[in-house]
């Protein structure tokens, strides 16, 4: 299986950003992930489609390979937003499916504009709505923390919810990314890999040292192992 690793620039220099990305590019990430928080459906607010648009320019490695732009919206209502990214130059775009009236329309939304999908489960919530949509997913987001910060702990029931999104999309032959947010380090990721996921976000675990190579070579030690 090939595995990604996303830092999530949540926990980056926002005074420096556009170079952050290309730090964590260059270090070796896989995705760019984005965190969009907007004071309603989380208890944060952090950045927009613009800022989105200044930094695309930037997910690049040193090679000329772009990065996608993994954009995880956190905010309620979707739709309006989710348009705003895809045209900012959004790859992916995720979204909580308890803050979207209509699941099924926000998914051909997304996709009609041109990117891939993804449904995103908190702690508490169950896959059920997967067993509706899961042709129209690209991309599972399991969050192993409550939404809303950086630098929290891992909740471990991730793990078990994590082994069941992979039955589920096992189960449907489709191509579908499989990715875990929060709380993920060099000493857990590979029991996260375990579970059957297959992209990793990490944020204050990379942003927080100050060599980001060093942290996604540790990281993809262990997923080797
Ligand atoms: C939390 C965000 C995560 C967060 C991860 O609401 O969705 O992407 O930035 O940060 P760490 O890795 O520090 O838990
Ligand atoms: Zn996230």
């Amino acid at each position: 299986m090939t595995h990604r690793i996303a830092p999530s620039i949540l926990s980056a220099d926002f005074a420096r950003l556009g170079e952050e990305v290309r730090a964590v590019a260059a270090a070796g990430a896989d995705w760019i992930h984005f965190d969009v928080m907007d004071n309603h459906y989380v208890p944060n607010l952090t950045m927009g489609p613009a800022v989105a648009q200044a930094i695309k320019p930037h997910c690049v490695r040193p090679d000329g390979t772009a990065l996608p732009l993994d954009v995880h919206l956190m905010v309620q209502p979707v739709d309006d937003l989710a348009l705003a990214f895809a045209k900012a130059g959004a790859d992916l775009i995720s979204f909580h499916p308890d803050a979207s009236t209509h699941v099924d329309r926000t998914l051909q939304l997304i996709q009609g504009a041109g990117c891939k999908a993804g449904l995103v489960f908190n702690p508490a919530t169950p896959l059920d709505v997967l067993d509706w949509v899961i042709d129209k997913v690209d991309l599972v987001l399991i969050m192993s923390v409550n939404p809303g910060f950086g630098g929290q702990s891992f909740i471990d029931s991730a793990l078990r919810k994590t082994e069941a999104a992979r039955r589920r999309i096992e189960a449907s032959g489709r191509d579908i990314r499989l990715e875990v947010d929060g709380g993920i380090n060099a000493d857990n990721i590979r029991r996260v890999a375990d579970a059957g996921a297959d992209t990793f976000v990490a944020g204050s675990a990379i942003f927080g040292r100050p060599d980001y190579a060093a942290v996604i070579a540790a990281m993809r030690a262990e997923l080797a192992r």
